[in-house]
C-alpha cells in the first residue's frame, strides 16, 4: 500500500467558489488557499469590499462577477478565465440564499429565487466547468453545499429544504455520469453556523429550540467546515463521490 505524503496539498489547483464574500464562503476560500490552491472568488458584484478584502488577503486571488441565477452571466464568467487562461480544478457551489415563511403564504418569487439560487444555480455552473474539464481530458472536484435540511425539513422552510434536496440527489446523478471523466462530485451538509443567511433567525426562541435539541449543544462556526471541505476537495477524499458529508454536530441524528 502507497500512502499520500500530502493528501491535502492543493499546490497547482484552481479552486472557483461561489458566493465567497459570504460567512461560508471565505471560510472555504481560505481553507483552498492555505492548502496552497489558487482560489477565484465569485460574486455578483465583483467590487464588494468584502471579496476585495478576501482577495487582498489571499496570494493570487482573482475576483469575479457571477449571478449563478443568470446563464448568461455564468457562461460570461467562464469566459473571462478561459481569456486568460485559467482552469477551474475545484468548484465549492456555495452560493444560496433562504427565503423562510408558511409555505401557504409564500410567493411564487420566493419560490422561484430559492430554487432558482440554490439549486439551478448549481446545475448552471457545474455545466459550464464539467464541459471545459471534459473537453480537456482534466479531473475535477465539485462540492456542492447542501444542508440538514435537505435530508429533512423543518417547519416554514419549504422551498429551502426542497432546494437542498434536489442538490443533494443532483450531486448523486453528476456523480454517476462524471465519474467516466474524473470528476467527483459530492455534496457538504452543514447543520447551523451563524452568518447572515440566519443570524436573524438564530437569536429567535425558536432557534432557542432547535439548539437545546443539537447534540453538542452548540451552532457551528464555519471553521468546522474547514477540515470536511479540503476532504472532499483534494486527493484525501479521491474514491469519495456521490456522497453527502453531514457536519452538525449531530443535529440531524435528532428532531430538527
Ligand atoms: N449558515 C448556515 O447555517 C448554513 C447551513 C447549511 C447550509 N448553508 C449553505 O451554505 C451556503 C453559504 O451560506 P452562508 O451561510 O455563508 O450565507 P451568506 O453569508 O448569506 O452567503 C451566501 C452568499 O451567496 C451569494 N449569492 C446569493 N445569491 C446569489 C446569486 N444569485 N449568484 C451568486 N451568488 C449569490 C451571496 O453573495 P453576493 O451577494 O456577494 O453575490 C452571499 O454572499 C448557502 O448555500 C447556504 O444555503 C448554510
Amino acid at each position: 500500500m502507497t500512502v499520500k505524503a500530502e493528501p491535502f496539498d492543493l499546490s497547482g489547483k484552481v479552486a472557483m467558489v461561489t458566493g465567497a464574500a459570504g460567512g461560508l464562503g471565505q471560510c472555504f476560500a481560505k481553507t483552498l488557499s492555505a492548502a496552497g490552491a489558487s482560489v477565484v472568488l465569485c460574486s455578483r458584484d465583483r467590487d464588494r469590499p468584502e471579496l476585495v478584502r478576501l482577495a487582498n488577503d489571499l496570494a493570487g486571488a482573482e475576483r469575479l462577477a457571477m449571478d449563478v441565477v443568470s446563464h448568461a452571466s455564468v457562461e460570461q464568467a467562464f469566459e473571462v478565465l478561459d481569456e486568460k487562461g485559467i482552469q477551474v480544478d475545484i468548484l465549492v457551489n456555495n452560493a444560496g440564499v433562504a427565503i423562510s415563511g408558511r409555505a401557504q403564504a409564500l410567493s411564487d418569487a420566493d419560490w422561484n429565487a430559492v430554487v432558482d439560487t440554490n439549486l439551478r444555480g448549481a446545475w448552471t455552473v457545474s455545466q459550464q466547468l464539467a464541459k471545459r474539464l471534459i473537453e480537456q481530458s482534466r479531473p475535477g472536484s465539485i462540492v456542492n453545499i447542501a444542508s440538514i435540511l435537505g435530508l429533512q425539513p423543518s417547519k416554514g422552510t419549504a422551498p429551502y429544504a426542497v432546494s437542498k434536496a434536489g442538490l443533494i440527489q443532483m450531486t448523486r446523478a453528476l456523480a454517476l455520469e462524471w465519474a467516466r471523466f474524473n470528476i467527483r462530485v459530492n455534496a457538504l451538509s452543514p447543520g447551523y453556523i451563524e452568518t447572515d443567511i440566519n443570524r436573524e433567525f438564530l437569536q429567535s426562541d425558536t432557534a432557542a429550540a432547535h439548539i437545546k435539541r443539537i447534540p453538542t449543544r452548540r451552532v457551528g462556526v464555519a471553521e468546522d467546515l474547514a477540515g470536511p471541505i479540503l476532504l472532499l476537495a483534494s486527493a484525501a477524499g479521491e474514491h469519495m463521490t456521490g456522497s453527502n458529508l453531514v457536519v452538525d454536530g449531530g443535529h440531524s441524528c435528532a428532531s430538527l
